[in-house]
């Protein structure tokens, strides 16, 4: 008889558990892994769950983390990208009197370009053979989709910037040359000033495209900081 009722509450939580409608909202209440919860998935499937465990630590600020490697590059490609920017920028603006602009500004620059563009093709391999964690469920319908097109946006550009730069070093027709590191590397496109000048605003327009990107990307990172701490929508922790 008290095993009988025993029994009987612990199904009636369960259901209570499992129905209540704040749950799915919240996502942090749950034990169960979140993309199971988010797509129906029987809690039994026996679809490959991300590398790292999604559900031992529900609630804290490395909830859901990303794998390594793309921690790893994205920590670098940001590093390397910020200070590209920066380096373009003054170069560009300085005075062609100032000796440094020419002597390692604009040689520098190229190197790690095309160290940026390196990076940005592993990145994109490594993604497609990666499990990724699910954008987190308690995000508005258009906080999803603008996290989404920005991030695809950075992918992208993370490439297509570096090759534009190359494409302008390589067809103009007074180059110093492409450097990297150990040499120069081959410059493949003829010589053309009009196709230069078409390739270096391509290279200013979408190298500064891609700075507002990520002024958009931080800018929701440090929101959901502030205004999310420590919730699922708190993601700067999955990136740590
Ligand atoms: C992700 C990679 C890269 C980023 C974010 C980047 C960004 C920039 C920025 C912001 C500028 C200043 C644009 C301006 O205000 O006129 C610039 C200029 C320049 N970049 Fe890049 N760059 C990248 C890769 C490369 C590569 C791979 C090369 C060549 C191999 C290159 C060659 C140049 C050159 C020659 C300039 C000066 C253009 C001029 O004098 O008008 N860049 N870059
Ligand atoms: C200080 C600067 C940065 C911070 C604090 C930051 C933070 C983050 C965080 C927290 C995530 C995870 C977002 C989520 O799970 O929904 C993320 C993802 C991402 N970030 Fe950043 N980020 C920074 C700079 C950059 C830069 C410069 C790029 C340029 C390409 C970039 C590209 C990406 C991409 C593509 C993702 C999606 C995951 C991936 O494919 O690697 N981030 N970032």
């Amino acid at each position: 008889m008290l095993a009988d009722s025993a029994l009987w509450n612990i199904a009636t939580t369960t259901i209570a558990f499992h129905a209540c409608p704040f749950r799915r909202k919240t996502g942090r209440q749950s034990h169960v892994p979140v993309r199971e919860e988010q797509e129906g998935t029987p809690l039994m499937s026996d679809a490959p769950l991300l590398q790292e465990p999604l559900h031992s630590d529900v609630g804290s600020a490395f909830h859901n983390r990303y794998p390594l490697p793309v921690r790893l590059l994205h920590w670098t490609r940001a590093a390397v990208i910020l200070a590209l920017i920066a380096l373009g920028l003054i170069m560009t603006t300085l005075p062609e009197t100032i000796a440094a602009q020419f002597a390692w500004m604009y040689p520098t620059h190229k190197e790690f370009g095309v160290l940026a563009f390196g990076i940005g093709v592993i990145a994109l391999v490594v993604r497609t053979r990666t499990v990724m964690p699910p954008h987190p469920a308690g995000l508005a319908p258009w906080e999803t989709l603008l996290s989404k097109g920005v991030q695809a946006g950075m992918l992208i550009l993370a490439i297509v910037v570096p090759l534009m730069g190359y494409a302008m070093s390589s067809s103009y027709t007074q180059s110093d040359g492409v450097p990297f590191f150990v040499g120069d590397l081959p410059e493949l496109l003829p010589k053309n000033d009009r196709a230069f000048a078409i390739f270096q605003w391509l290279h200013e327009t979408l190298a500064y495209t891609l700075l507002g990107l990520i002024a958009l990307h931080i800018g929701g990172v440090v929101k959901h900081r502030v205004l999310d701490k420590g919730r699922e929508t708190d993601v700067l922790g999955r990136m740590l």
